[in-house]
């Protein structure tokens, strides 16, 4: 299903890396070299992904020097409020203008016991407050060798959109656990035949409109040397980018695909 009117999206997770201080310098220097590089925002949408207490320094600088990055948390809490010790609320971060937030990340689903009924409880908790939950799924290279690529994306993906409503705005990040942080990404044909059937999910339980708009992002070792191989494909709607975002220049290159992919 190639559909041209998606804007792509390259979303930096700098998982539990950058503090605060750290990352204002980040983000002013990102935004300077986006800058001196002539980058058109209307063309491709940034958003960065910074630790819990990043949020509110970086809301602030985007804000007053009107830096047009999106801003998203890394997880948030399944419930609104009350006694759950070092939870964080989708209230609090729709209150920080966060846009998105990234769900199911292979390492909360591997490191906290996240289960698909975790991850749909969430998605559920992000939409609620108003946030863009990224759903990321993926298959692990056991996986990969007794159930191929799609099969654990598929059942994961299906099991997060339970009870989503058809016109909610999500984001879909395929991230194979192999290619994440291991410097071997997929290629861009497995990147897109996964992405495609993600899609005919969305199709599925939701539906068609859902499907066209919903942007599919590939991540796992994206750099700016492969980002162009990804962003060919008509499936492939942007990056999820951890290990690589944190380098200004290297993320500002993945960033600017477009100088290398030609369109
Ligand atoms: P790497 O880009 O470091 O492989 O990480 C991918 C990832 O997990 C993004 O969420």
């Amino acid at each position: 299903m190639a559909m041209t009117t998606r804007m792509p999206l390259i979303a930096g997770n700098w998982k539990m890396n950058l503090d605060h201080l750290q990352a204002v310098a980040f983000v002013q220097k990102l935004h300077w070299t986006l800058k001196d590089a002539g980058h058109d925002h209307s063309t491709v949408e940034v958003a960065v992904f910074p630790p819990f207490t990043d949020l509110r320094t970086v809301q602030t600088l985007l804000d007053a020097d009107k830096i047009p990055f999106g801003l998203g948390a890394q997880d948030l809490s399944t419930h609104d409020s009350g006694a759950y010790t070092g939870e964080i609320s989708g209230a609090f971060l729709s209150k920080l203008d966060a846009r998105y937030v990234i769900i199911g990340h292979s390492e909360r689903r591997e490191y906290h016991a996240e289960g698909d009924d975790v991850v749909a409880a969430k998605v559920q908790a992000a939409l609620r407050h108003g946030l863009v939950p990224v759903i990321c799924v993926g298959e692990t290279s056991d996986d990969l060798e007794k159930f191929g690529a799609s099969a654990v994306p598929v059942a994961q993906l299906r099991a997060a959109l339970e009870g989503v409503a058809a016109d909610a705005d999500i984001v879909v990040a395929y991230e194979p656990v192999w290619a994440i942080g291991s410097g071997q990404a997929a290629t861009p044909d497995q990147a897109q035949d996964v992405c495609a059937k993600l899609r005919d999910v969305v199709a599925e339980v939701l539906d068609a409109d859902a499907a066209a708009r919903t942007r599919v992002l590939y991540g796992g070792s994206v750099k700016a040397a492969n980002i162009a191989g990804f962003m060919r494909e008509p499936d492939v709607d942007g990056a999820l980018v951890g290990g690589a975002s944190l380098l200004v220049d290297e993320f500002s290159s993945i960033i600017r695909f477009q100088k290398h992919v030609g369109v």
